[in-house]
């Protein structure tokens, strides 16, 4: 039997890619984003239904999905839809420390409840939650982001428990760098003087060089889908070699001495 996807944030980038690869292979897919007036792409495929979907407008957000549970019967919802907000945290204001945590944080929260019932009512379901690198480790000028996804993945953790017996599972996909939208137009912050070499030092990492290091939106689609279809029992999948590299450091090292080695590169 088709099965069904469901996916937020698909204009662009992972998002995106995420519904190209699952409509490339027989899924039903509902690619769901804020402004679908725009999509040109998406659009032209077939068994695939494109939805207007803001994740921090939340009665759209509970309409949306009432309408879609009603019309189809989803296996995977991806928890995608999210941004950056980079800066020293003096630096951000609290309309932009509002709006990251309402769309990385509330949007996931409430999306995943809002499909849960149908999940529950079907004896079945997968939520898959894009969380982060920086939500398994934190970095400088990545506070507040990091905030909201160390959460998701807790909140992932607790529920993928909860959820169990109720035949619903929870994975998390944990990406390093992908070459996508986010660095550039979808990318939120604010400079402070007072932290000007560390920001100076942070985007050294961020060079045109290390950029084309990053792996590809379609690579981290590939991880994506196999989650969805591997059976296996695993919460966490790290996503991409520089995320690997990273999180094989912090096993291997542990997080303290990780944490150190980090620290003295950052500090002046
Ligand atoms: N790129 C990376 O290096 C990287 C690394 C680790 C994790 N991630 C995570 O991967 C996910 C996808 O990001 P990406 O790299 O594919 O970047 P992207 O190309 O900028 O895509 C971000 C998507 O999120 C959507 N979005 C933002 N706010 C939204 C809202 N309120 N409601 C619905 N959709 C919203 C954007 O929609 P609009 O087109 O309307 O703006 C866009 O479709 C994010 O959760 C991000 O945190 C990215």
């Amino acid at each position: 039997m088709q099965k069904t996807i469901f996916i937020t944030g698909a204009s662009s980038g992972l998002g995106k890619a995420t519904a190209k690869l699952f409509q490339s292979k027989g899924w039903y897919t509902i690619a769901s984003m804020r402004n679908p007036e725009n999509e040109t792409e998406l659009t032209k495929l077939e068994n695939l239904t494109v939805l207007k979907l803001d994740v921090t407008d939340k009665a759209q957000m509970e309409d949306t999905i009432k309408k879609v549970t009603q019309e189809y019967s989803v296996d995977i919802v991806v928890n995608n839809a999210g941004y950056g907000l980079i800066g020293a945290l003096e630096a951000l204001n609290d309309e932009q420390i509002t709006r990251q945590i309402n769309t990385n944080l509330m949007g996931v929260i409430r999306v995943t409840k809002a499909f849960t019932p149908h999940f529950r009512e079907k004896k079945s379901g997968m939520f898959i939650n894009i969380t982060s690198m920086f939500g398994l480790m934190g970095y400088p000028t990545c506070s507040v982001y990091s905030a909201t996804k160390f959460a998701l993945d807790g909140f992932s953790e607790s529920l993928a428990y909860e959820l169990a017996h109720l035949g619903i599972a929870v994975k998390t996909i944990a990406p390093g760098g992908i070459q996508t939208d986010f660095a550039g137009r979808s990318m939120d912050g604010s400079l402070h003087d007072a932290y000007k070499n560390l920001v100076e030092k942070v985007s050294e990492g961020y060079n045109a060089e290390s950029i084309s290091r990053f792996a590809t939106a379609d690579q981290i689609a590939s991880i994506i889908f196999e989650a969805a279809i591997d059976n296996k029992d695993q919460l966490r999948y790290i996503a991409g070699n520089d995320a690997n590299t990273l999180y094989n450091e912090r096993l291997q090292l542990g997080a303290e001495a990780q944490y150190r080695n980090l620290k003295k590169m950052f500090t002046f």
